[in-house]
């Protein structure tokens, strides 16, 4: 691993833990509505987006960013060095739980998946990559999950739009998995299939700060991560996208395809 890339790991993870301290300094998060009464944003989603990128450009001024609060749909993002950020994933939990929410934030080195974060910020536990180092949860590299099939896996989705989208594959995985559980985090519920806690996490339409960790953490856990016609999903749009163990990735694409 080249050294320029584990003092920016280094660097990145120091940023990143002082998150919980500012969350607690702010008085008021100051809760207001986007795009309707169910999608929430808060000073805090705001401010932490401009503390990763100041802190990045600090260190990396010609870096480019695609955050959630400031996203382009007519911007292509196609640069050499792209942070992709989502500086609160799960702020409905955030406003109306105070836990299950966490930060997302990933390095696209020429296009490639070369870091990825998920901090799971209430509990303080990070989740990190490296691109060829594997997964580490905290300071402890996690084994790679078990290849389980959809029949004695516990799952999650955005139930409410995929059984709007995809009415027949929100039956199909209601009546075969061995349960359903949903946190509403993207990134917390994906993790959970690195961390061997699901076999899936499917998403009927996401943002690509939603999923841009799992670029690189579900190649580097041997788990399948495409969208729902089995491609890679872009990286600087909305999709749809499933992550999985292999057998169970196979079983929902030999259902949809
Ligand atoms: C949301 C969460 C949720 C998912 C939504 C996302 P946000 O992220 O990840 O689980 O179902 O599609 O928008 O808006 O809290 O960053
Ligand atoms: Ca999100
Ligand atoms: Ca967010």
């Amino acid at each position: 691993m080249e050294e320029n890339l584990l003092e920016l790991n280094d660097y990145i993870v120091a940023m990143l833990r002082k998150i919980p301290q500012m969350l607690d300094d702010l008085e008021d998060v100051k809760v207001s509505q986007k795009s309707c009464y169910r999608d929430l944003v808060t000073m805090a989603d705001k401010k932490l987006e401009d503390y990763i990128k100041k802190s990045i450009l600090a260190l990396c001024p010609n870096h480019e960013f695609l955050g959630e609060e400031s996203y382009d749909k007519k911007k292509s993002y196609d640069t050499e060095n792209l942070w992709i950020i989502d500086p609160i994933d799960g702020t409905t939990n955030f406003v109306k739980q105070g836990e299950n929410y966490c930060c997302i934030l990933s390095y696209f080195r020429e296009n490639e998946p070369t870091l990825a974060y998920v901090y799971d910020i209430q509990n303080d536990i990070l989740y990190s990559s490296m691109k060829g180092m594997g997964v580490y949860k905290n300071a402890e590299k996690l084994a790679k999950p078990q290849d389980k099939n959809l029949k004695e896996s516990l799952v999650s989705a955005d139930l409410r739009r995929l059984k709007k989208s995809k009415p027949d594959l929100f039956d199909y995985i209601i009546k075969n998995a061995f349960s359903i559980r949903v946190t509403g985090s993207s990134g917390l519920d994906g993790i959970k299939v690195i961390d061997d806690k699901l076999g899936a996490y499917i998403h009927s339409n996401a943002g690509a700060w939603d999923f841009s960790a799992f670029f690189l953490m579900a190649s580097e856990m041997g788990l399948c991560f495409t969208d729902l016609e089995g491609n890679l999903p872009a990286k600087n749009k909305y999709s749809p996208f499933i992550i999985a163990t292999p057998s169970l990735h196979k079983e929902i694409m030999d259902f949809l395809l």
